[in-house]
């Protein structure tokens, strides 16, 4: 069954006034909704209420008091003719129905984790709680009362205010929650269960006084304090960046071990995956903290761009998603308190960009950031619709300035303040806001595919004169030119050309630059202003002058990835200059070290496939290895130095300055490892067991391990007996020995994933323990997933197969994993193939998983 985007119909009932009564029990929850009824936009007399209802076991109905027998149970709903007065004015329906927290794997809807309650919404899941028009249009407000046995559940949490609290008979107790704003139903949260909180109160712009609580399990409690300040960083930030200020008297984030995906925005209580809450020293590493401060923010500004104005339908999710990743974006951007620091928080995004989103728009399963068609809405919660939609709101603000965004923003509220609206009504607001056309605009959101950009230059000796002429051509047939923000700057000894920004409308446009004194060197899409690839053959020389000097760092970085890459694409070694340029990059006592470590780490795989016409993983495997086995030779000099002039003694600190160094120094241990492990081993091994903080610890395991160090066994050893009881150090003991890249003369990867797969701490309902073995090996260990015979395919299916009836989304998302198998050389070609037919064999697939594999076979 498919879902489209034009057939999208307003409700013919809406919902005033909501109320849920649910007595919390692991087997057996009982919820009775009490609901208002009212005529929607699309009412017609007589016709049926029709309520989504998904594995729930109905008791009863009541219309306005009356028990009503006029009704339908379907699979997925129920269907209530015989409306009092044909529905035309307000009636109560009252439905009683059960529901099985305990049993529910799927992680959506009620669920039980570690004993505790807790629900996940987001997109279609609170039908598995109780029978409701379960769609983002119908907004309503809501009265929860929560009962549980005080013993078991001594903390029930849901939207809005706490208004009142009580003790029932048999040991049981009750608390009643408001929200005074109105919601859709995905917005929905309760937790309930032993939990425990830090709290702290903060005063906002208009003076108002707000209760901000961190809730976890009692064990937890020290790691909250990188949440809690990433919370109060992200409120003031969104006052003084967009004039937005918290609505709610009360915020909660609860923390919870068995979550779907990262974190979740429900009004006034957040509930997140605990790798993204949970943080000290010892135990997260310095991209955890980054991490969490980054989802904290993201769930955060969802409060404005995603509750007070939400999505009409799901399939406008980017208009939230898009600019809330965009909003995040800025947030850790900004954190990071310098040029530099902004510069280095871009290229890793952008980096994300290519490696995860560019392959999804060249693969099965593109869609433009708005789609127009799904089979399950949960398989777009895609890096197209957050990260490329964050690059299509990134270049409004390009196109508008910052200023003109702001004005876009305030106009977007000002319109649509407690609406549930469209990717129109945003480009509207921005449009009108600043008084520009932005008709063009809107093909990003409804053409897949990455655009290229054709580059070619012709500068005239005689005339002074430089020409650009750009052409665009898109992925797919049929699409009509985007609109594409290009900065650029002509560099030149005299050092006078000012950054441009370029509009590139038509298919083909040329610029003419005058009074040019000699031949420039282009630098162009600088800061990545727009989503797309260069078709731009520059020499190496021009490459080099930009990798040493460009003014612009995203496109400085931008050189030394190019050189990189075809250097590797054609199996070559650095040259002489090359490393001159490597070296003269390390020994720059005025660049910012996380900077230095960004621009020594080489293009992923994922990324050097994209490149090709038929990817041989294995050739790229070694070619790259040999290139940075090269670098790390005919540097370890500078290596050395390094490691040394980077430590950062004292207090461990996760910001981004020292972060940056510790960054370099790790990349400057894994590469003196990569030169020589048998010399370098016993300065890792000191790092290992002497670090004062997670970063130093696993990057020095890391490199023990990812280059066969004798010593790695002992060591893994080790760090799973110190960190045996804490679930997240855990998974990264796992990750770490699943995305281990083949060595010669040990005993391929897969045969340790299985063996971990067998392990006594492998959980197949744990999605974060998953993640940590099977996806990480499938996706994320190209050169040990992708063997000539097979086996990794053959894996693959059938972990699909068997995490399916357990949890379809987390299923589906590793079905995802052979999406570019047409990219492939033989025989991988062929051997994926089958590994797809194999799964798509089954006759019990979820419709999730069913939709991924029937795209990549039919691609
Ligand atoms: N809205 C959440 C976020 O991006 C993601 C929730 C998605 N959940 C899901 N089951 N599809 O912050
Ligand atoms: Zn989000």
């Amino acid at each position: 069954q498919s879902f489209r985007r034009l057939e999208y119909r307003p409700p013919n009932f809406t919902f005033g006034k909501v109320a849920l009564d649910i007595a919390l029990d692991p087997a057996r929850t009982i919820v009775k909704s009490s609901l208002e009824v009212l005529p929607g936009p699309e009412f017609k007399p007589g016709e049926p209420l029709v309520l989504q209802g998904q594995e729930l076991e109905f008791v009863s109905l009541r219309i306005n008091g009356a028990a009503h027998r006029h009704f339908e149970l379907n699979p997925e709903s129920i269907t209530i003719h015989s409306l009092p007065n044909e529905g035309r004015e307000a009636f109560m329906v009252e439905i009683i129905s059960i529901c099985v927290p305990e049993k529910n794997t799927s992680l959506m809807g009620l669920y039980v984790s570690n004993g505790n309650f807790f629900t996940q919404c987001e997109a279609e899941g609170f039908r598995k709680i109780t029978y409701f028009l379960d769609r983002p249009d119908v907004m309503a407000r809501y009265t929860v009362t929560l009962r549980a046995r005080e013993t078991e559940c001594p903390v029930l949490l849901s939207n809005g205010n706490l208004i009142h609290k009580e003790k029932l008979p048999n040991g049981w107790h009750s608390a009643v929650w408001e929200d005074p704003f109105p919601k859709p139903s995905y917005l929905f949260a309760l937790v309930a269960g032993k939990l425990e909180c830090i709290e702290e109160t903060i005063t906002t712009g208009s003076g108002a006084k707000k209760l901000l609580q961190i809730w976890v399990e009692p064990h937890d409690l020290n790691k909250t304090r990188h949440a809690m300040d990433s919370l109060i960083a992200s409120i003031h930030w969104d006052e003084k960046r967009y004039g937005l200020e918290l609505d709610l008297e009360r915020f909660m984030i609860v923390a919870v071990g068995d979550f779907n995906m990262g974190a979740m925005e429900n009004k006034g209580l957040n509930i997140f995956n605990t790798k993204y809450v949970l943080a000290q020293p010892e135990t997260a590493t310095d991209a955890d903290f980054a991490n969490i401060e980054s989802v904290v923010g993201h769930e955060y500004f969802h409060n404005w761009t995603g509750n007070r104005v939400t999505c009409q339908d799901w399939f406008q999710l980017s208009l939230k998603e898009g600019l809330t990743v965009f909003r995040d974006q800025e947030f850790s951007a900004d954190q990071m308190g310098s040029e530099s620091g902004r510069a280095v928080k871009r290229i890793e995004d952008v980096r994300t960009l290519r490696q995860l989103q560019f392959p999804e728009d060249a693969g099965p399963m593109a869609h433009p950031i708005r789609p127009d068609e799904y089979q399950e809405i949960n398989n777009f919660y895609t890096v197209t619709v957050y990260e490329k939609g964050a690059e299509v709101v990134r270049m409004y603000q390009t196109l508008l300035g910052v200023d003109g965004f702001r004005k876009g923003m305030d106009l977007y509220f000002k319109r649509h303040d407690g609406q549930a609206v469209t990717c129109e009504d945003f480009l509207a607001a921005m449009a009108d806001a600043n008084g520009r056309d932005l008709t063009q605009f809107k093909n990003w959101y409804s053409q897949a595919g990455t655009p290229r950009v054709k580059v070619e230059e012709h500068y005239n000796e005689a005339s002074k004169q430089y020409v650009l002429t750009l052409t665009q051509s898109s992925a797919k047939v049929n699409q009509q030119p985007f609109h594409i923000p290009l900065k650029m700057r002509l560099l030149t000894s005299g050092d006078d050309q000012k950054e441009q920004l370029l509009e590139l409308t038509q298919e083909k446009q040329s610029w003419t630059f005058e009074n040019i004194s000699e031949k420039p060197v282009l630098s162009i899409n600088r800061g990545f202003s727009a989503p797309i690839i260069l078709d731009f053959v520059q020499d190496e020389a021009d490459l080099l002058t930009l990798f040493s000097s460009d003014d612009d760092a995203f496109n400085r970085w931008e050189a030394g990835q190019k050189l990189a890459m075809q250097f590797i694409l054609d199996n070559r070694l650095p040259g002489a200059q090359l490393i001159a340029a490597y070296r003269t990059l390390l020994l720059d006592p005025d660049l910012d070290p996380a900077f230095k470590e960004l621009a020594m780490t080489l293009p992923a795989e994922a990324y050097l496939y994209e490149q090709c016409a038929s990817v041989d993983p294995q050739n790229i495997y070694s070619a790259r290895r040999a290139f940075r086995h090269a670098i790390a030779t005919e540097l370890r000099m500078e290596w050395a130095a390094l490691y040394q002039q980077m430590q950062t003694p004292g207090d461990f600190s996760p910001d981004g300055v020292s972060a940056g160094k510790r960054s370099l120094k790790n990349l400057a241990l894994s590469m003196l490892l990569d030169a020589d492990v048998a010399i370098w081993s016993a300065m890792a091994v000191n790092q290992y067991q002497n670090a004062n903080n997670m970063t130093d610890r696993y990057a020095a395991l890391s490199g023990l391990v990812v280059n066969g160090s004798k010593q790695a066994g002992i060591c893994l050893r080790d760090f799973y007996s110190r960190f045996t009881d804490d679930a997240l150090v855990i998974d990264k003991w796992f990750a770490l020995q699943a995305s281990r890249p083949p060595i010669a003369g040990v005993e391929p990867t897969l045969v340790d994933v299985m063996r971990l797969r067998e392990h006594e701490a492998f959980k197949l309902n744990n999605p974060n323990r998953v993640r940590s073995v099977i996806h990480a090996f499938c996706m994320g260990n190209p050169a040990s997933f992708h063997q000539a015979d097979g086996s990794g395919y053959a894996f693959w299916a059938d972990a699909v197969l068997t995490l399916d009836p357990i949890n379809p989304q987390v299923a589906a998302r590793l079905a995802r994993g052979l999406d570019r198998w047409r990219l492939f050389a033989e025989p991988y070609q062929s051997k994926m193939h089958a590994a797809l037919e194999k799964v798509a064999a089954s006759k019990t697939l979820s419709a999730d998983v069913r939709e991924v594999i029937s795209k990549a076979l039919a691609s």
